[in-house]
């Protein structure tokens, strides 16, 4: 089990639908905005254990690209084809199927995430002796939470 883990920037996740993933350890993870509501869950579906989210950041409905299995802000799935003719999944098997949950927290403008669910939330600020963090997708943050280099950049300073 790894501790609290930068995952992304709020800016990533600043409206409904938009979404970060990454890695919490060897687990991999990711964050969405529900309705202004910031959930976090482990990135493998629950039919066939698929990555569901393969790049850093988007946005749109967590949907698994393999089967279209559709989570809401839950974990639970919701859009499942063939339902009716295949799995038979009423709303008590849709839960038991939720996608497992991770904790979540922002500050400084950066998401932290903890693969146990009930980790305290009152530590995630050990990047600032490091003076700058490296974010999954290369960008480099300050101490004070400010862009110091996006990867498309080529340079740090003002972006
Ligand atoms: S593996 Fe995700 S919907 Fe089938």
């Amino acid at each position: 089990m790894t501790g609290w883990v930068l995952l992304g920037r709020m800016a990533d996740v600043d409206g409904n639908g938009r979404w970060i993933a990454g890695w919490a350890g060897a687990i991999p993870v990711l964050v969405r905005n529900f309705q202004g509501d910031l959930r976090g869950f482990r990135n493998v579906c629950s039919h066939r254990f698929a990555r569901m989210l393969t790049e850093p950041a988007g946005k749109g409905p967590l949907r698994c690209p393999y089967h279209a299995w559709v989570y809401d802000a839950d974990g639970v799935p919701r859009a499942i084809p063939f339902n009716d003719t295949d799995f038979h999944l009423d709303e008590a098997g849709r839960r038991a199927l939720a996608l497992p949950p991770i904790a979540v927290t922002a500050t400084h403008g950066l998401v932290f995430v903890h693969a146990d669910p009930s980790a305290d939330a009152g530590i995630p600020l050990g990047w600032m002796a490091a003076g700058r963090t490296h974010l999954p997708d290369g960008a480099v943050i300050g101490t004070n939470g400010v862009i110091l280099h996006r990867p498309s950049a080529g340079r740090e300073g003002a972006c």
